[in-house]
């Protein structure tokens, strides 16, 4: 069988076109299984959510995703490529976890968000409209008015939206974002919240590392429960996420059938 199908086989058959698929992957971080084994299939212009306890392996399966943790086992594709062979890269945008580590020389706002242009700028060379797209997608967040600020002047939230832009910058058609709310105030995730919904509107695919659903619950069509590097939940979001699903919630029924399995109702503890 040869290999130079369009990628259009799929929706012409009415079957939604998967844009992420991982199988059965696993990774290792020092020694350490960390992921065990994971499924995971995200469709054109659906909204994941990937939940989960600190620990449990979000950050590692989207960081395996873009090719930044060696996987030992399994599968992954995107659009339908096998991740080795990926090249598209400016089709994703990936906006990684924040870290508080600062350091170095303070870019500003423009050369972050610009940074995030360069897959699309032919030659390395911006043109035009490339540099009208990073003004756009500085706009998008309402930070054009901090364009020329260096990046550290900026509050944790500003700080988030500055990567937002940077991811958007390149126009992507997949948008994965690692806990792109943690640290956040409220203005600013009501603007990010916003950002979201248009791109969602504008037929976008959004994989969403979150510790709870907060103000984008009303974008997401599904979630994924991440524990000890196994997938717990895929499916309708559960109810009982972040800070009401306490340890004590976490129950094992002993009296179920065999092959019922587990039932469980602090999904995230
Ligand atoms: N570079 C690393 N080396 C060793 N262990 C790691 C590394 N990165 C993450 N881990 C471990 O892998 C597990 C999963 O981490 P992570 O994917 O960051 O979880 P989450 O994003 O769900 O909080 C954690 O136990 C973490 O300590
Ligand atoms: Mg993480």
């Amino acid at each position: 069988m040869t290999d130079t199908t369009n990628g259009m086989t799929d929706t012409e058959a009415g079957t939604p076109e998967p844009v992420i698929r991982l199988s059965g992957v696993r990774a290792e971080l020092g020694s350490r299984p960390v992921l065990r084994g994971i499924d995971l299939t995200v469709s054109r212009g659906e909204v994941v959510a990937l939940l989960g306890a600190n620990g449990s392996g979000k950050s590692t399966a989207v960081r395996s995703i873009i090719g930044q943790v060696p996987v030992s086992a399994g599968d992954i594709e995107l659009f339908g490529t096998p991740r080795r062979r990926f090249r598209d890269w400016a089709r994703v945008g990936y906006v990684p976890q924040r870290t508080t580590a600062a350091g170095g020389v303070p870019a500003t706002v423009t050369e972050v968000v610009t940074a995030g242009r360069l897959s699309r700028a032919r030659l390395g060379i911006l043109r035009k409209a490339d540099h009208a797209a990073v003004r756009r997608a500085l706009e998008l967040v309402r930070m054009a008015d901090r364009a020329k600020d260096p990046v550290d002047a900026l509050s944790g939230g500003q700080h988030q939206r500055v990567l937002i832009a940077r991811a958007l910058a390149a126009e992507p058609e997949l948008l994965i974002m690692d806990e792109p709310m943690a640290g956040v105030d409220l203005a600013s995730q009501e603007v990010l919240a916003e950002t979201l919904r248009e791109q969602v509107a504008g037929g976008a695919t959004v994989l969403l590392v979150l510790h709870e659903l907060g103000p984008l619950e009303p974008l997401i069509d599904r979630a994924v429960v991440l524990r000890d590097g196994c997938v717990l939940h895929d499916g309708p979001p559960p109810k009982a996420v972040g800070q009401h699903a306490l340890p004590g919630h976490d129950h094992v029924h002993p009296h179920a059938p065999a092959g019922a399995g587990p039932i469980r109702t602090g999904l995230l503890s």
